[in-house]
C-alpha cells in the first residue's frame, strides 16, 4: 500500500497587491486584517516568504529598532520587484544614501540636509508656494475645462517647489520627471537601470555646472560646505541630489491628485471642509493616514527580534504595510471612515524612527496650500469621468492617480 504524505503548503497573501479602490488598503490583504495578528507571513514575487507588519504598536516598536536594518545592499534585503532587484547591484554600493543605509552613516548624512527641511524653513516658503500655486491655477482656469490636474497642477506643484529648494532648473523637468516614473515604474528591471543611470549622469553634469557657475539652491550649498570640504564624495551628492528630487516631487503629486479624488468622492466632508478653511492642517493629517500612498516599507532583520507573539529571525525580510497600520482598528476608531475631527497623528505615511520622512513639514505645506486654493479657485469642481474609469497606479509604485479629468 503506498503512503500518501501530504506536505501542508502555508498559503500565503502575496505583496505587493494592486488596490481595488485607489482610497482603499487592497482588498487582497483583507485576510491579513481580519486574522487580527500584528505580523503575518506574506510572500514576494519571487516565491521568499516574508513577514508583513500590520499591527500599529508592532510597526512603531519596529520602525524604532536597530536591529531591523535598511542596509539595501545586505543581500537578504527583501526585493519587491524585479526592478527593485535591478537596482542594487554591487557597484551602487559606495553610491546607497538616506533610505537605504543604517545609522551611524545614516546619520551623518541625514544631519547634512536637516537644518533645509526644518519648519522654520518651510514656513518662510509658504509665500512662494502658494505663488506658485496661484500661477498654475491661473493657467489651468485661463485653460477651460475639461483640465487634466495631474498634469495641469498636481506634478508641477511639487516639481517646482523642489527644483528651487535643491537648485535644480525647472526647464528640465520633462526629462526627470519622466525619469522618476521610468525608475519607480519601468516596465522592465532594464528600464528601471537605465533610468537610474540617466538621473546620475545628469546630476553629474548639473554638480559639475554649479561648480563653476553657483547657484542658490541646497545643491549649490552642500557644494560648497560639504563637497569641497571632502564631508561628502562627489558620489553621494549625486545620490543624495536625485533621492531628494525624486521624493520631493512623486510623492506630494500623488497626495495632491489621489487627495482631491478622495475629497471629491466624500462630498459632505468637502463642504464642512470649505466651510471651515482652519480644518485644512487636520484634514491633510487624515488624507496621509486615509491614502498611505507609500504602502510598504522593506526591512531586513540584522538580529532575531521578538515582536508581536512571534520571533523574526536574522536575515528574515520584513514589509511594513502603510495602509494596513494606519487602519488598525486598535489604533484608530472606525480606521476605514475618513475623519479628521479624530487625531489622526501616530500614523505612519511618513514613516517613523530614523528615517521618517525629511520632507514632510514641505510636504504638509504645499499639501494644505495646494488643496485649499484649488477648492476656493474652483467651487464647483468635480471629476470629468466616471470615477471607476479613472486609472490609477498600480500596487508595487507609490499609490495614487495616473490621469484626473477634472470640470468645474
Ligand atoms: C506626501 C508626501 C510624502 C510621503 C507620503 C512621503 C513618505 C515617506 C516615507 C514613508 C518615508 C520613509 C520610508 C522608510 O522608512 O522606508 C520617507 C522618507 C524620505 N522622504 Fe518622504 N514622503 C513625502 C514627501 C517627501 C518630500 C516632499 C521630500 C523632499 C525632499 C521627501 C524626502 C524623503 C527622504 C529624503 C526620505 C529618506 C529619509 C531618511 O532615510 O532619513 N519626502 N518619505
Amino acid at each position: 500500500m503506498s503512503e500518501v504524505i501530504s506536505e501542508a503548503v502555508p498559503e500565503t497573501v502575496a505583496f505587493p497587491q494592486d488596490r481595488t479602490c485607489p482610497y482603499h488598503p487592497p482588498t487582497a490583504y483583507a485576510p491579513l486584517r481580519d486574522q487580527g495578528q500584528p505580523l503575518s507571513r506574506v510572500h514576494l514575487y519571487d516565491g521568499r516568504e516574508v513577514w508583513m507588519v500590520t499591527g500599529h504598536a508592532e510597526a512603531r516598536a519596529l520602525l524604532t529598532d536597530q536591529r531591523l536594518s535598511s542596509d539595501r545592499m545586505n543581500p537578504d534585503f527583501p526585493a519587491p520587484s524585479p526592478r527593485f532587484e535591478g537596482l542594487r547591484t554591487e557597484d551602487r554600493k559606495s553610491r546607497t544614501t538616506l533610505l537605504g543605509v543604517d545609522d551611524p552613516e545614516h546619520n551623518v548624512q541625514r544631519r547634512m540636509l536637516i537644518p533645509s527641511f526644518g519648519l522654520k524653513r518651510i514656513a518662510a516658503m509658504r509665500p512662494r508656494i502658494q505663488q506658485i500655486v496661484d500661477r498654475l491655477l491661473d493657467d489651468m482656469e485661463a485653460g477651460g475645462h475639461p483640465a487634466e490636474l495631474v498634469s495641469a497642477f498636481a506634478l508641477p506643484v511639487p516639481s517646482m517647489v523642489i527644483c528651487e529648494l535643491l537648485g535644480v532648473p525647472y526647464t528640465d523637468h520633462e526629462f526627470f520627471e519622466d525619469a522618476s516614473r521610468r525608475l519607480l515604474r519601468g516596465p522592465t528591471a532594464a528600464d528601471s537601470r537605465k533610468a537610474l543611470d540617466d538621473l546620475e549622469e545628469y546630476f553629474g553634469e548639473l554638480i559639475t555646472r554649479k561648480e563653476a557657475e553657483p547657484g542658490d539652491g541646497l545643491l549649490d550649498e552642500l557644494i560648497a560646505d560639504r563637497l569641497r570640504t571632502g564631508d561628502l564624495s562627489r558620489e553621494m551628492l549625486v545620490s543624495m541630489a536625485m533621492i531628494l528630487l525624486v521624493a520631493g516631487h512623486e510623492t506630494t503629486a500623488n497626495m495632491i491628485s489621489l487627495g482631491t479624488f478622495t475629497l471629491l468622492q466624500h462630498p459632505e466632508k468637502l463642504a464642512a471642509l470649505r466651510a471651515d478653511a482652519a480644518l485644512m492642517p487636520a484634514a491633510v493629517e487624515e488624507l496621509l493616514r486615509y491614502l498611505s500612498i507609500a504602502d510598504g516599507m522593506l526591512r531586513v532583520a540584522a538580529e532575531d527580534i521578538e515582536v508581536g507573539g512571534v520571533t523574526i529571525r536574522k536575515g528574515e525580510g520584513v514589509v511594513l504595510s502603510t495602509s494596513l497600520v494606519n487602519r488598525d482598528a486598535t489604533a484608530y476608531a472606525a480606521p476605514d471612515e475618513l475623519d479628521w475631527d479624530r487625531s489622526a497623528r501616530h500614523h505612519i505615511a511618513f514613516g517613523f524612527g530614523i528615517h521618517q520622512c525629511l520632507g514632510q513639514n514641505l510636504a504638509r505645506a504645499e499639501l494644505e496650500i495646494a488643496l485649499h486654493s484649488l477648492f476656493v479657485r474652483f467651487p464647483g469642481l468635480r471629476l470629468a469621468a466616471p470615477a471607476e474609469e479613472i486609472p490609477f497606479k498600480p500596487g508595487d509604485t507609490i499609490q495614487g492617480m495616473v490621469e484626473l479629468p477634472v470640470a468645474w
